[in-house]
């Protein structure tokens, strides 16, 4: 691919804030989407294995009704921590998202309704299960199939935006332009490590579950330790199978001994012996989180290189400063998305540690968050339309 192609792909705009806080951005949003895709997709796989067992099982009774509330929340979670990335790469990498997204205009189509399908479904499983439907297992199956297959989506449009050198023969394959959108790539072992990640973070998740209710005197202390050693069991083999994926994929594309990827595994070496002692599941996270922040970081160094070796660098793009639209987008990012999600998780602890009927209007912390998160949000509504009528205002009048 000749760099002035990509290069004349740049929006003629330029970027509004220096390339490299996008970049940054990306980085970290990316691994918030797939911390969600993984949870989700672990905690769905598990429970349609507990919504098999039936009611029969004391222990999975209790948690299969739980995995799928999890899974559940964390799809919406993950729906809306996709936007962020989505945004970042196209300021940035937009020649390669927009020339994906027109090689495989038909797929991003059909993903929508992929999604749309595969969540509706999930609640038909939710609900089935809830009422212990007989069909409950098979409803949520086909929604798992469906929402893995948004994952293979997504895999393809990521896949298909680092081949730049392969665009034109997918455009026009011969030299017959083929403007169908069925364009489908598909790395297997990229593939299968990041879907695989999914066994080691449920059981991760299981080991804080285990851990979080432990204090609670309603719960026995036999589930509470069956969770705890089925989490470790699922982490530990999760990882094992996650790492032998991670050396395939990096030996396959010759970056084994990246310092990225030597960290990862370091990180991982780490992870598997915290999981397997299990004495503090909450600091596991921890450093679960940091490696979840290595792996988008190195698929972000992949497609560094790729581009910066056609001579597209995102540090070259033209920026045009604009000053309010980043003070907004910060203001609003760093101060009310914190307060806001500071006041839902600190009410969902609480609600999750307390026996009984939770009421958040008597705790203080939990009232000054939440009027707190109502005041921000209502200033910032009228500074948002305030400030856009004005320069709207202001240019057409
Ligand atoms: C169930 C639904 C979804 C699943 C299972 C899923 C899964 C994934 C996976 C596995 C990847 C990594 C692909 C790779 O690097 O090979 C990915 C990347 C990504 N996903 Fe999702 N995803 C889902 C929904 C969404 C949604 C709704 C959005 C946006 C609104 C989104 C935005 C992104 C973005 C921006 C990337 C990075 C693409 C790139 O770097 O080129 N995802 N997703």
């Amino acid at each position: 691919m000749d760099t002035s192609v990509l290069l004349a792909l740049r929006d003629p705009a330029g970027v509004p804030f220096y390339p490299i806080v996008f970049q940054v951005l990306y980085v970290l949003t990316w691994a918030l989407h797939a911390a969600f895709v993984l949870l989700s997709l672990g905690s769905m796989g598990l429970s349609l294995y507990g919504s098999a067992k039936g009611n029969l099982d004391k222990h999975w009774s209790i948690l299969t009704p739980h995995l799928i509330q999890t899974g559940k929340i964390s799809v919406s979670i993950l729906i809306v921590l996709g936007v962020a990335p989505l945004l970042f790469t196209q300021v940035i990498y937009d020649p390669n998202w927009y020339v994906t997204n027109t090689l495989s205009g038909m797929w991003v189509f059909i993903f929508i309704y992929t999604l749309v399908v595969g969540y509706s479904m999930y609640y038909w499983y939710y609900y089935a299960n809830k009422a212990q439907k007989p069909g409950s297992s098979l409803i949520g199956l086909i929604s798992f199939g469906i929402l893995v297959f948004a994952g293979i989506l997504m895999h393809n449009f990521a896949v298909t935006s680092i081949m730049p050198n392969d665009w034109m023969n997918m455009y026009a394959p011969n030299g017959n332009v083929d403007t169908s959108g069925w364009t489908f790539n598909v790395d297997v072992i990229r593939l299968a490590f990041m879907v695989s990640l999914s066994i080691p973070v449920v059981g991760i998740f299981l080991q804080n579950y285990s851990r979080f209710l432990s204090t609670r005197k309603d719960f026995e202390e036999s589930f509470i330790k069956y969770t705890a050693s089925l989490g470790t069991n699922l982490a530990v083999f999760g990882l094992l199978i996650s790492a032998v994926a991670f050396l395939l994929w990096m030996l396959q594309i010759g970056y084994l001994l990246h310092p990225v990827s030597i960290a990862i595994v370091v990180g991982v070496l780490i992870l598997l012996f915290m999981a397997k002692i299990n004495s503090n599941s909450y600091y596991t996270t921890l450093v679960l989180v940091v490696v979840a922040l290595l792996i988008s970081t190195m698929r972000e160094v992949i497609r560094f290189d790729i581009m910066a070796g056609l001579g597209y660098s995102i540090y070259d793009y033209p920026v045009n400063l604009e000053i309010p639209t980043i003070v907004m987008f910060l203001a609003t990012f760093l101060i009310m998305g914190f307060v806001g999600v500071a006041y839902l998780l600190s009410m969902a602890w609480k609600v999750g540690k307390n026996e009984g009927v939770f009421d958040g209007s008597r705790d203080a912390l939990v009232s000054k968050l939440g009027k707190s998160t109502l005041y921000i949000m209502i200033v910032w509504m009228a500074i948002y339309f305030a400030w856009g009528i004005a320069i709207l205002f202001n240019n057409i009048l």
